[in-house]
């Protein structure tokens, strides 16, 4: 039996070594790896770890240490071909049969990546070239730098039929067109497929090179006529629904981040990359296949979607979402952000900067909250039948789920929010209410919300946040508008003591009523519902002062400095909501420390510091930018 090191990498790609081990051994998850008690030796203290990224296992004790494979050899005591059988028919692979053919394809494969290797060289030297200058102008245009330029191994396919056989004269015309370099149809010389486009290498894990994606440039003319980017057909290396761009060195970014961005295309990841976030990939022109989320949950648990904001990218998302429900299992999920219309991450990027996408990645809902969304965004609820349909979506999505215990949540969790906006809609009848159905949404989480909120949180320590959650909530006062925007940040704040936690609640049942968002009727209501001490105390307020917390500023004065209060607004309620967690975080972690020091907390904790601290110097610098004004 001959079986090739590629067709054993694609078997150990396909397994996952915790879930195996954890068959026979009780696994721990610790941080991006798992740990256990070593099976090999006798201990107490686990120092055995397992990682299903690099999918190998190891034993700090005892040096015990391998793959799938040696798992099943060493510790389960089958022999070779009997481990790689099973392990096979887990992964849903074929055995190949003992035939010459088999290690003829293995070598053909090998070859392949050398054409590949070769027309990579080539590309990029073109773009170098003087047929290049067009492509380094709109690289440059663009704002790409030549580090990224040459990280990304940008290239060029000079325009014309023949000049890929004529350079790579080395290797046969039939390699060429396995390769997907050239394109044969009966009866015509075979001729170049990519012509006259910028060329963008997609490499596997590996880094080599297997396929490309080529964008067109030059005239209007040319951009109505051919489609915009052209990418590789399937090939014995490239399986498009099986690879991820960029995923070369976002495994590596992503370890250290513990994040795994997802974009729509190449240019978005490559723009993410140079801004800094190189913990990113992107499927190549498809949606989202189970494989290619199967892949990102190696490398994250919960891999944030970041699709363009318009209806497509939103499908998209939608589409993931239906992917990932059959196959989500403890601790794996998705995110999903959600950029401003018509942007793409890249668009974004140039806009707004690095701070405005990180503000998006971290405003990114939950599977369960995308799918609550877009179902109760399809409903009108206005008659028994519409809930009826509503109900039986919801549960639709249920029934997908193949994990009992997850659906089981699912469930509970989704009629939780059906039936509280079921009633809800009922106790209300404004047959003129502008309040859509996520302003629902949020009222009815608002509620949930506010019966976690008197959890035992200890105000002393956040003393210090309550000013902010104050100055937020008159922000909220002064900018009832601004409700209608952030209503799901403001439920999740924590308001810090039940006054002020009522008047949340109550601002989000003034959104759902669909009540006009207007301050003078805003506050005149207030004072009906008995909330009018309070709102006068947080309107006279002088502790913070945001560009939000000042009434001369707003009022009726300029559009741009009403749209600056608000952007403000929004940063400083984020920070608010995730200030708490990270004092909470903090203090586990410094407890962690004193008992157990090790490396790993370390960073953790000065990790935490850090974002405790560029929080407060934000926090700093809104509140000064305000007086400044
Ligand atoms: P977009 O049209 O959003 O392009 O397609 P983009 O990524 O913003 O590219 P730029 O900024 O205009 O250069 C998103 C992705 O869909 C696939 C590509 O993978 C692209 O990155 N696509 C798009 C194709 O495969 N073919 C096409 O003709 C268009
Ligand atoms: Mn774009």
């Amino acid at each position: 039996m001959n079986l090739s090191p590629q067709w054993l990498d694609q078997l150990r790609g396909r397994l996952t070594l915790s879930s195996i081990i954890g068959r026979s051994v009780r696994v721990e998850k610790a941080g991006r790896e798992f740990k256990a008690c070593c099976p090999f030796h006798n201990e107490n203290t686990p120092s055995f770890t397992i990682n299903d990224v690099k999918g190998f296992y190891h034993c700090f004790g005892c040096g015990a240490h391998g793959d799938a494979i040696r798992w099943m050899t060493d510790h389960r005591g089958l022999g070779f071909m009997d481990a790689v059988k099973e392990l096979a028919s887990e992964a849903g692979m074929d055995v190949p049969a003992p035939d010459p053919k088999a290690a003829k394809r293995a070598e053909k494969r090998d070859s392949l990546y050398d054409v590949c290797a070769a027309a990579q060289d080539w590309f990029a030297q073109n773009l170098q070239g003087v047929e290049g200058a067009h492509a380094r102008d709109y690289l440059a245009k663009r704002g790409i730098s030549e580090d990224i330029q040459a990280k990304f191994g940008f290239g060029f396919a000079p325009d014309g039929r023949g000049n890929i056989a004529k350079a790579l004269d080395g290797f046969a015309a039939d390699k060429l067109i396995e390769a997907g370099l050239l394109i044969s149809v009966d009866g015509k010389a075979p001729y170049d497929r990519f012509r006259g486009r910028l060329m963008i290498p997609i490499r596997d894990a590996r880094g080599r090179t297997i396929a490309w994606g080529g964008r067109i440039l030059g005239a209007k003319e040319r951009q109505e006529r051919e489609p915009k980017y052209l990418n590789s057909p399937d090939t014995p290396l490239f399986d498009k629904g099986r690879t991820l761009y960029n995923i070369d060195n976002a495994a590596a970014a992503s370890r250290q981040t513990g994040r795994l961005i997802v974009v729509e295309g190449y240019m978005d990841a490559i723009a993410l990359a140079q801004a800094g976030f190189e913990d990113v990939v992107a499927p190549l022109g498809t949606a989202l296949t189970e494989e290619q989320i199967g892949m990102a949950w190696k490398m994250a648990d919960r891999p944030i979607l970041c699709l363009d904001g318009d209806n497509a990218g939103q499908k998209a998302a939608m589409r993931a979402a239906q992917r990932a429900l059959p196959i989500v299992f403890a601790g794996h999920s998705l995110a999903f952000a959600s950029l401003p219309q018509g942007l793409d991450p890249d668009d974004l990027l140039q806009q707004s900067g690095p701070t405005a996408l990180e503000r998006v990645l971290s405003d990114s809902v939950s599977l369960v909250d995308r799918i609550w969304q877009y179902e109760l965004a399809q409903s009108d609820l206005s008659t028994p039948e519409s809930k009826a349909a509503l109900k039986a979506a919801l549960m639709g999505h249920v029934q997908t789920i193949a994990d009992r215990d997850i659906a089981g949540f699912y469930r509970n969790e989704l009629m939780d929010r059906f039936y509280s906006v079921v009633r809800s809609k009922s106790s209300f009848s404004h047959p003129t209410s502008r309040s859509t159905n996520f302003t629902k949404a949020f009222s009815a989480k608002g509620k949930w919300q506010s019966s976690k909120s008197s959890a035992p949180l200890q105000v002393s320590k956040y003393q210090k946040n309550l000013g902010v959650v104050e100055a937020v909530l008159s922000g909220f006062l002064r900018i009832p508008k601004a409700l209608s925007l952030h209503g799901e940040a403001l439920c999740a704040l924590d308001c810090q003591n039940e006054e002020l936690s009522r008047l949340r609640n109550y601002l989000l049942e003034y959104l759902a009523q669909g009540q006009p968002l207007d301050r003078d009727h805003l506050l005149s209501i207030l004072r009906d519902e008995g909330f009018g001490e309070v709102s006068s105390r947080l309107l006279r307020a002088d502790g913070l002062h945001f560009s939000f917390s000042r009434d001369n500023d707003i009022g009726d004065s300029e559009q741009e400095q009403l749209d600056q209060a608000q952007r403000d607004l929004q940063e400083v309620l984020h920070i608010a909501v995730a200030q708490p967690r990270i004092m909470a975080l903090l203090q586990r972690v410094s407890a962690k420390l004193d008992n157990e020091p090790s490396d790993e907390a370390f960073m953790e904790f000065a990790k935490l510091q850090e974002q405790r601290r560029n929080f407060s110097q934000r926090i700093s610098h809104l509140a000064e930018r305000a007086r400044a004004r």
